[in-house]
């Protein structure tokens, strides 16, 4: 067997292990669901009847019974973020205006940035060439971005949202100036599971890159620490 064939016989079995894990761990983090929200639904009637008990020390017995439903609801926002990532494969593609879909997302997220000191200034190309977008996924995409940022502000800020165009490109940056990265983390923020935020699980940007690569796209960071960052998402026009 020649080198060539030797790695890629070799290439072909990691990707097929590779495939089985995934599949592996898609289907335990299903079986986990399951029992999770019978374990929440009990919790729930014991915190009832904990508080109508008068039973002396019910309100210890209360706090405790609160921590244990926060760490389930954790570990059930990670599964649901997980079984998300996990999803991505099948797109169900439209002819889009960008302008358009970016501007439904701000329809949608104004009240939550307002809430949080948000300001968001939209700058958008005329005639911009349309794109084949998956709209579902590729709001969950701005979201993902746009509660990064918000995360990244804790004291409120301005949120960019500008798009543009090249020869055979469309592209959107997201602009935030909030904390900025250093070098050392902003090599790993597309890892699985790195995060920085207590109870973050670390599966938002590596399920942005993925959807946005789905649709044949790239997604790329520049930022400086203490002054901001900003994402660029680049796709293949369609007009
Ligand atoms: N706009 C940003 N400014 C500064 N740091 C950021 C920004 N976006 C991402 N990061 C860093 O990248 C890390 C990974 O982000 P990612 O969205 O994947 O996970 P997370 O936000 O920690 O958790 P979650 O899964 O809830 O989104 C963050 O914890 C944060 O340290
Ligand atoms: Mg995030």
């Amino acid at each position: 067997m020649s080198d060539d064939s030797a790695r890629d016989a070799e290439r072909q079995q990691l990707l097929e292990q590779y495939a089985e894990i995934a599949a592996l761990a898609g289907g335990l983090a299903h079986e986990i669901k399951n029992p999770l929200s019978t374990i929440l639904l009990s919790l729930e009637l014991l915190e009832e009847d904990i508080r109508e008990s008068e039973a002396s020390g019910s309100h210890r017995m209360l706090r405790k019974v609160e921590t244990v439903q926060r760490e389930c609801r954790h570990l059930q926002s990670i599964l649901e973020e997980f079984l998300q990532f996990a999803r991505v494969g099948e797109l169900d593609l439209q002819e889009s205006d960008l302008n358009e879909v970016v501007a439904g997302f701000i329809e949608f997220y104004r009240a939550e940035a307002a809430g949080n000191q948000v300001e968001i200034s939209p700058h958008f190309q005329n005639d911009l060439p349309t794109v084949r977008l998956d709209r579902s996924l590729f709001r969950q995409v701005l979201m993902n971005l746009a509660l990064n940022a918000q995360q990244a502000m804790p004291e409120g800020g301005l949120l960019e949202l500008q798009t543009y165009s090249s020869e055979s490109e469309v592209m959107l940056d997201l602009i935030d100036n909030g904390t900025g990265m250093d070098a050392d983390k902003v090599e790993k923020i597309f890892q699985v599971f790195f995060s920085t935020k207590p109870g973050g699980s670390g599966l938002g940007l590596p399920t942005a890159r993925k959807i946005i690569q789905a649709h044949g796209g790239k997604i790329s960071v520049a930022t400086e620490q203490g002054r901001g960052t900003r994402f660029t998402i680049c796709l293949p026009s369609s007009s």
